[in-house]
């Protein structure tokens, strides 16, 4: 799962103490382990050694330099979908042929800075954004590469409504039937090659079965447009692997690679993954600080010194996030992560964030333990699309990130500032 583990009723970061680190630091923190990380990313590309995959590490995941910095010297390739992703990808070093770059919006700026960098592949959303590329790449006297993103018109039901991405109707990608005729009219394009087809169905996804449908789809359309004439020699299967948000739901990676791999063998294409938080979301935390008990009505609310504007997820999609105070009784140690907790002295709370809105709660009328305030409380799986969506609503200033490299501690990003805040606003200029 991941390395935030207690001893004797206190939570370590590796060999952090999660208290003493707060004391220096402050909270609220973004708390990352190293060797989580890390081990995230071998385990993925053990399971898929078979098919010695490109790995394409997904910023929009989790984006900070330093840790793109560690996935680069591991080999990781990088997935992005904006300029801003671009630089990120180049600041880390990462090898830029391995570059994956998606959205289905890119500016004619973005898809130049593209072109420069070299990058692996553009993947492909629309006919009007190809015919663009291929124009600017002439217009630059450069060859683009491309992988036109396929939907394959698969609906998974256990994912978020707002994350499912294989549906026909979605804004992402071009169905089965129009890829037939896209490779008909820029088949043969000199300027930007589509020598490659893109899927992403959306995630999470909890389980192998929709992977394995819409390679099924993808290899009929790669055979049909091979047996046309059509040069295919990639498959970039995505993102979307599910991450352990709470004990024993997720598949494996080796349960994901069992279903995949044997499709995908002697295929004679090279595959691209683009993990993010599978890699991610375990490998970081959000710990914060009890700032006020309250009563409403029969509920007791703790109130706590972070909220949706630095982990937006459960306001955003429902998303569940396990909690629990970083010092507890011996038999209060959860050996589980599950939203129904067995465990003594445990009581109904609603854990919820200081932002001006409804939706700013992480936990509802959930068993927890007693909390006073000042307490310390750890908000696990929260690596992912946790500090990259973070806001400055209601000008509260984001929190630092720290990296853990067993009993070392980096601020790899530092707490933001009020004069940060404002920085852009004190000067104006005539337009
Ligand atoms: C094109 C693409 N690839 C990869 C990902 C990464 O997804 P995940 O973090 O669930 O692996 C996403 C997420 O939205 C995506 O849109």
């Amino acid at each position: 799962m991941d390395d935030f583990q207690y001893r004797s009723g206190q939570l370590f970061a590796e060999d952090v103490n999660l208290d003493e680190l707060a004391a220096k630091v402050g909270t609220p923190m973004y708390v990352y382990s190293k060797k989580t990380l890390l081990g995230h990313f071998k385990k993925l590309r053990k399971a898929f050694a078979e098919l010695n995959p490109i790995i394409c590490y997904s910023i929009k995941s989790c984006g900070n330099i330093n840790l793109l910095k560690l996935l680069a010297s591991e080999g990781s390739g990088m997935d992005v979908v904006s300029g801003g992703e671009l630089y990120r990808a180049q600041l880390a070093n990462a090898d830029m042929s391995k570059v994956v770059y998606a959205g289905v919006g890119k500016t004619d700026a973005e898809i130049k800075q593209g072109i420069d960098a070299g990058i692996g592949y553009f993947n492909i959303e629309s006919e009007a954004e190809f015919e663009n590329i291929a124009s600017i790449a002439q217009q630059m006297g450069q060859v683009a590469h491309a992988a036109l993103r396929v939907n394959p018109d698969i609906y998974d039901p256990k994912t978020h409504v707002k994350t499912n991405t294989g549906k026909k109707e979605t804004k992402f990608g071009v169905d089965i039937e129009r890829a037939k005729r896209f490779f008909e009219s820029y088949g043969e394009n000199p300027h930007c090659k589509p020598t490659a087809i893109h899927l992403h169905i959306g995630s999470p996804i909890y389980s192998p079965e929709p992977y394995v449908l819409a390679i099924t789809k993808a290899l009929i359309l790669i055979d049909e447009l091979r047996a046309s004439g059509y040069t295919i020699d990639t498959l970039d299967i995505g993102g979307g692997f599910a991450a352990d948000y709470e004990s024993g739901k997720s598949p494996d990676w080796q349960d994901y690679a069992d279903a995949i791999v044997p499709l995908l063998k002697d295929k004679g294409l090279k595959i691209i993954l683009e993990p993010g938080r599978t890699i991610s979301a375990n490998a970081g935390i959000l710990v914060t600080r009890v700032q006020y008990l309250k009563k409403g009505g029969n509920k007791k609310f703790v109130i706590v010194d972070t909220g949706m504007h630095h982990l937006i997820r459960p306001a955003m999609y429902d998303a569940f996030h396990f909690l629990w105070p970083t010092q507890v009784d011996s038999s209060q140690e959860p050996t589980v992560r599950k939203e129904e907790m067995d465990l003594p002295g445990l009581q109904l709370t609603d854990v919820v964030g200081p932002v001006c809105e409804s939706s700013d709660v992480f936990a509802k009328q959930r068993m927890l333990p007693p909390m006073q305030r000042g307490d310390l409380l750890a908000i696990f799986s929260a690596g992912a699309y946790g500090m990259v969506m973070a806001s400055n609503y209601n000008a509260m200033v984001r929190p630092p990130e720290i990296l853990v490299d067993g009993d070392q501690s980096l601020t790899i990003r530092h707490r933001e500032t009020y004069e940060q805040l404002v920085a852009d606003e004190l000067q104006t200029s005539p337009v």
